[in-house]
């Protein structure tokens, strides 16, 4: 998959907005190695929640032309930088600026990826819409993540794939358990390394 050009971004915005880092690329790396299962999957819909500077789902959209590309960020400047990078990367993109899912009603998703705020913290420092909305992720460093959770079954098709990055602290074996109650299966797509925390993406079908 292609790293999208960010080139039209200036760093100062970085201050508000998630930069691009490890985990950002991890999650790109998932999706290319699954790119032979993807493309057999033929996605009509995709979403990114949390999508920051929009470089995950604008690569995705660059390997998937025909696909219809969403995203959603509880940071109106995220949304803002996600269109620019659509934009500047020739991907259309709808840019939605909610709390996770929660003003999609009927919308259904092939694919939904998330790189959620997963470092643990106190559940007071997470929650806001600002920049440490990136980052802040509460007890566990979960408490986004499991909220989104709930919602998958609800805007996931029938035969869609979810993925999402987590770290080890934010103990993967309870988000297996508690998707495999929704009646997902579960795969870990790719694991990495980075300084002290170790990343993995970990995909979920029926
Ligand atoms: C770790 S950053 C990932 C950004 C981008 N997806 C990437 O991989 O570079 C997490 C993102 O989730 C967003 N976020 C946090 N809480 C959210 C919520 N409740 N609803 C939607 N987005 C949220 C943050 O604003 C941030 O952009």
């Amino acid at each position: 998959m292609e790293t999208p050009y960010q080139n039209h971004i200036d760093k100062a915005d970085f201050d508000h907005v998630y930069e691009p880092a490890e985990d950002s690329f991890l999650l790109i790396d998932a999706l290319e190695k699954d790119l032979g299962y993807l493309k057999l999957k033929n996605p009509t819909f995709c979403l990114e929640v949390g999508s920051g500077s929009g470089v995950v789902i604008t690569a995705f959209g660059i390997a998937f032309p025909n696909t219809f590309c969403f995203s959603t960020d509880i940071n109106f400047k995220a949304c803002i930088m996600s269109r620019s990078t659509a934009i500047r990367n020739k991907v259309l993109l709808d840019a939605v600026n909610m709390d996770l899912v929660t003003s999609f009603v009927d919308e259904k998703f092939d694919v939904v990826i998330f790189n959620p705020p997963y470092v643990v913290t106190e559940t007071n420092e997470c929650g806001g819409c600002g920049i440490a909305a990136s980052w802040a992720g509460g007890v566990k460093g979960r408490e986004i993540t499991d909220r989104l959770l709930h919602m998958i079954p609800k805007i996931l098709t029938k035969n869609g794939t979810f993925y999402l990055l987590l770290i080890k602290e934010n103990i993967p074996l309870e988000v297996v358990h508690i998707m495999s109650q929704y009646g997902y299966k579960s795969e870990t797509v790719i694991t990495r390394k980075v300084r002290n925390e170790q990343q993995m993406v970990l995909k979920f079908c029926k």
